[in-house]
C-alpha cells in the first residue's frame, strides 16, 4: 500500500508542484488549502488529488481535518508544511494584525499541523516532516519582519523536533527556497523583479516550483533517513548560510 503524504497549501504554487511530484513518486496525496475553492477544484479535477479546506492557523480545525484525512485516506507518513502568506510592510507601518496573521499561519500553523500527526508517526516508528521556510528566514528581508521572524522560527522548530523524532524514525527537515516563480512572487512589481531581484540571483533566473518539489520527494524518501534537522537552501546561489 502506498504511503500517505499531506501537503498544506497543496493546491497552488509550490505546494501544487509538491503534491504532483509526490503523487508521481507513488504516494497517495491529500492537499489542504485556505479559501481558493476554484483553484482547489481545478487542481483535483486535473490530478485526482483530494483537497480539504481549513486554516492551518486554527489548531482545532487542523486536528479535526487530519483525523478526517486519516480515516478517509490512511495514516499520514509524510507531512509537508508548505502553506504560507505574506503581509509585507516596513516595520514602522506594520500593524499588529499583519504581524499576527503571518505568525499565526507561517509559524503557529506549522505547530498546529505537526502536533496532531506526531503521536501516530511515533507509534508507527516512521515519519517525514518537511517544512517550507524561506531564504528570508535565513537572511532577513526589509519589509518582512513578520515573515522573516516566522520563517526563522520554522528553522528552530525543525532543529528541535528533529532531535525528538530521531529515535522514533521521524526525520524533520526544512527547505529554504529563494525566489520561485509562483503567484506570490509574480505579484511583485515587474520592474522591481527585473531590475532589483533577478540581478541578485547568481543563476540569473527565478526558481521553478518543481525544483522545490524534487527536493521534497528526496527528503520524504526512505533513502533520506540519515538526514534530519537540516536546512536545504534552494536559492540559485543568492545566499549561503
Ligand atoms: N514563492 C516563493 O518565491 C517563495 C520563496 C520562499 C518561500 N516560499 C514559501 O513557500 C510556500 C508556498 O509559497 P507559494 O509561493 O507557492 O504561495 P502561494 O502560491 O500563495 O500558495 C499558498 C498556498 O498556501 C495556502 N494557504 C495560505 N494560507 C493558508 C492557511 N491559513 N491555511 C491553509 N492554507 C493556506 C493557499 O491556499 P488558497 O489556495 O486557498 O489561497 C495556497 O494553497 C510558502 O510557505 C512560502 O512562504 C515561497
Amino acid at each position: 500500500m502506498s504511503k500517505v503524504a499531506l501537503v498544506t497549501g497543496g493546491s497552488r504554487g509550490i505546494g501544487a508542484a509538491i503534491s504532483k511530484a509526490l503523487q508521481d513518486a507513488g504516494y497517495t496525496v491529500a492537499a489542504t488549502y485556505a479559501g481558493n475553492d476554484d483553484a482547489a477544484k481545478a487542481f483535483t479535477e486535473e490530478t485526482g488529488i483530494k483537497t480539504y479546506k481549513w486554516s492551518v492557523a486554527d489548531y482545532d480545525a487542523c486536528a479535526t481535518g487530519i483525523r478526517q484525512i486519516e480515516e478517509e485516506v490512511g495514516p499520514i507518513a509524510v507531512l509537508v508544511n508548505n502553506a504560507g502568506i505574506t503581509r509585507d510592510a516596513m516595520f514602522h507601518k506594520m500593524t499588529p494584525q499583519q504581524w499576527k496573521e503571518v505568525i499565526d499561519t507561517n509559524l503557529t500553523g506549522v505547530f498546529n499541523m505537526t502536533h496532531p500527526v506526531w503521536s501516530g508517526m511515533r507509534d508507527r516508528k516512521f515519519g517525514r516532516i518537511i517544512n517550507i521556510s524561506s531564504i528570508n528566514g535565513q537572511k532577513g528581508q526589509a519589509g518582512q519582519a513578520n515573515y522573516s521572524a516566522a520563517k526563522a522560527g520554522d528553522l528552530g522548530f525543525t532543529k528541535a523536533l528533529a532531535q525528538e523524532g530521531a529515535r522514533a524514525g521521524i526525520t524533520v527537515n526544512a527547505i529554504c527556497p529563494g525566489y520561485i516563480a509562483t503567484e506570490m512572487v509574480k505579484a511583485i512589481d515587474e520592474k522591481v523583479l527585473n531590475d532589483k531581484i533577478i540581478p541578485q540571483i547568481p543563476v540569473g533566473r527565478l526558481g521553478e516550483p518543481e525544483e522545490i518539489a524534487r527536493t521534497v520527494v528526496f527528503l520524504a524518501s526512505d533513502e533520506a533517513g540519515f538526514i534530519t534537522g537540516s536546512t536545504i537552501s534552494a536559492n540559485g546561489g543568492q545566499f549561503f548560510v
